[in-house]
């Protein structure tokens, strides 16, 4: 199994607090308006979101959510993702590597949001089967990618189309544009 090397995330965190313009960019402020507006329910129990880089994305997930475990490998992205969410009681911050380290725990909600796609396809579905064990029938899963070119083991769409593969998961919000794909799973069996 093969990951995108943790050196590649560091070096960029190196170079930029915020590598990806998360705090800053009006594609990413949409592209999180709806990704949590496409979320089926209200609120959710449990929630995880490996991959959660400064934090943005986890600060809009955060009240809907009874409790968040937001995730990252890169300690400089931590750092920020602690700062930004120290108010939220609700919000927990770990360093963790995927799928090496998976929590335990049973989650209502996972978020792969501009994730998937630095896990090779052997790796995504072995983190699609944890996220299926970890996850109870009614759960919901997300995924949104960027679409474009990239030299990253997965395309955002191979990515989904290979979480869509899995037969516990059944795909219930499904939108896409020019640039990202966004799609909603409910975990079913
Ligand atoms: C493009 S950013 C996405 C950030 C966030 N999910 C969002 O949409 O705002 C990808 C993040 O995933 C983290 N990451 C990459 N591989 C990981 C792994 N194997 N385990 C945990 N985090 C990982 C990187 O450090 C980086 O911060």
């Amino acid at each position: 199994m093969t990951s995108t090397q943790h050196t590649y995330f560091q070096n960029m965190y190196a170079l930029n607090a915020d590598p990806w313009n998360f705090a800053t960019s009006s594609y990413e402020r949409r592209k999180y308006a709806l990704t949590v507006n496409s979320l089926p329910r209200e609120r959710y129990v449990n929630a995880f979101e490996p991959g959660c880089s400064i934090g943005v994305l986890s600060e809009l997930l955060a009240p809907r959510c009874e409790r968040l475990l937001a995730t990252d490998i890169i300690p400089r992205a931590l750092e920020q993702a602690i700062s930004r969410l120290k108010a939220l009681k609700n919000v927990v911050v770990e360093r963790r590597t995927i799928p090496e380290s998976w929590p335990d725990g049973l989650f209502d909600l996972v978020v792969l949001s501009e994730v998937a796609y630095y896990f090779d396809a052997e790796t995504l579905g072995y983190v699609v089967t944890l996220i299926v064990r970890s996850t109870t029938p009614g759960s919901h899963v997300v995924g949104v990618h960027w679409r474009g070119e990239t030299d990253y083991p997965l395309s955002g769409d191979r990515a989904h189309q290979l979480i869509d593969k899995n037969a516990a998961l059944q795909r219930v919000v499904h939108h896409e544009e020019e640039k990202f794909v966004l799609d909603v799973w409910e975990r079913t069996t």
